[in-house]
């Protein structure tokens, strides 16, 4: 399928309700999973002619610099699709230690005309165990990290239980853990972020690192474009000094000043949530640029927001990113991005 054949389909699968289609990509992607040589011939089809990306960063090897962002996979379901479309890496999750609903249905929207997507999926989980079981069989040749929050219901001064219940399960079966705490979603999750909170959190995920022996595994730590300079400078020094090995930056945005004047009242209607997409680049890129001006060579920073094409990618990295990782991007732009990507890279 070519560029053109996603363009043509675009509209009948937009004509599907964002959580409709999404449901039916993950069937398409299970069955073509189970397929003898089905996820070699897509391979063949997206890599054919693509010379190799690979790079290593935080002592991990990646096939590709390309990641793909937390929340499409939560459940670790299809990592063979995302190897096959040129993904270097895949953050699954977010997974919580208990299974969860998230919020009630619509909870996605999509906005094609601006490349947004306003989310309020508010961690929809099958849990830990369960996504530990099934990363378990997970693929070769692909860098996989583990995102992990906490339960709605736990409170907020219980949250380091919830990260090292999950951490328990799920660090040893992944490559790098991605601690999020900066989803809006979930209320009081961002709270986390202030360095307070955050000293203490991350003392104690490094202290459950030490004890179940993985210190050699990375440790991330996933940061929300909605702070102001300052008090990014702090969260950022708190990080410097804690040991972890990164930064990813940025979730989504509850800034609707990224939308445009016509369509702002559309996307008031569709009420709470973060966005993501073309609108959030250059809010993530200023965020990205004043960590990347102040954190010492040992933090590596993951660039993720609004990052779409080969060009957005080269800026990131040439800005000091690592790696960058795509989400809404691939929504809208569909199978063939990641070949794009690599092509023009
Ligand atoms: C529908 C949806 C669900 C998401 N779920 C998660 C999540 O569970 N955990 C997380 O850390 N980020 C989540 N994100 C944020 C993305 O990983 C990424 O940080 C954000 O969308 C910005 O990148 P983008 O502009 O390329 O989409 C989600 C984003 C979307 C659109």
């Amino acid at each position: 399928m070519s560029l053109d054949a996603y363009r043509l389909l675009r509209p009948l699968i937009f004509r599907l309700s964002p959580e409709t289609a999404h449901n039916l990509t993950f069937k398409g992607g299970r069955i073509a999973k189970g397929i003898p040589g089905a996820m070699a011939l897509l391979e063949g089809l997206c890599q054919a002619g693509i010379s190799s990306r690979a790079m290593d960063a935080c002592g991990l090897h990646f096939p590709s610099p390309i990641g793909l962002g937390a929340g499409l996979d939560k459940g670790a379901e299809v990592l063979p699709l995302w190897k096959a479309l040129g993904f270097g890496s895949v953050e699954i999750g977010t997974v919580t230690p208990k299974p969860q609903p998230g919020n009630p249905l619509p909870r996605l929207f999509r906005l094609p005309e601006e490349s947004l997507i306003l989310n309020r999926m508010g961690f929809n989980s099958e849990g830990a165990e369960v996504v530990a079981q099934r990363l378990k069989r997970r693929p070769k040749g692909l860098i996989v990290g583990g995102n992990i929050g906490k339960n709605k219901v736990t409170p907020e001064e219980k949250a380091l239980d919830d990260y090292r219940e999950a951490y328990r399960l799920i660090a040893p079966e992944v490559d790098y853990i991605a601690l999020n705490i900066s989803s809006p979603n979930t209320p009081g999750l961002r709270r986390l972020q202030a360095p307070e909170a955050l000293a203490p959190l991350l003392g104690g995920m490094m202290q459950i690192r030490k004890e179940m022996g993985l210190e050699s595994q990375p440790i991330l730590v996933k940061l929300a474009p909605d702070l102001d300079g300052e008090e990014l400078d702090a969260i950022v020094d708190v990080i410097a000094a804690s040991g972890l090995s990164g930064i990813i930056a940025t979730n989504t945005t509850l800034d609707r000043g990224i939308v445009s004047d016509i369509n702002r009242d559309k996307v008031l209607s569709w009420g709470d949530g973060g966005l993501s997409g073309k609108g959030l680049k250059l809010k993530a890129r200023e965020v990205q640029r004043r960590i990347l001006q102040r954190i010492p060579p040992h933090l590596k920073l993951v660039a993720c927001g609004g990052i779409g094409s080969a060009e957005d990618a080269k800026a990131a990295m040439q800005d000091g990113a690592a790696w960058v990782q795509v989400y809404s991007a691939l929504i809208f732009e569909g199978p063939f991005l990641v070949r794009r990507m690599l092509k023009g890279m």
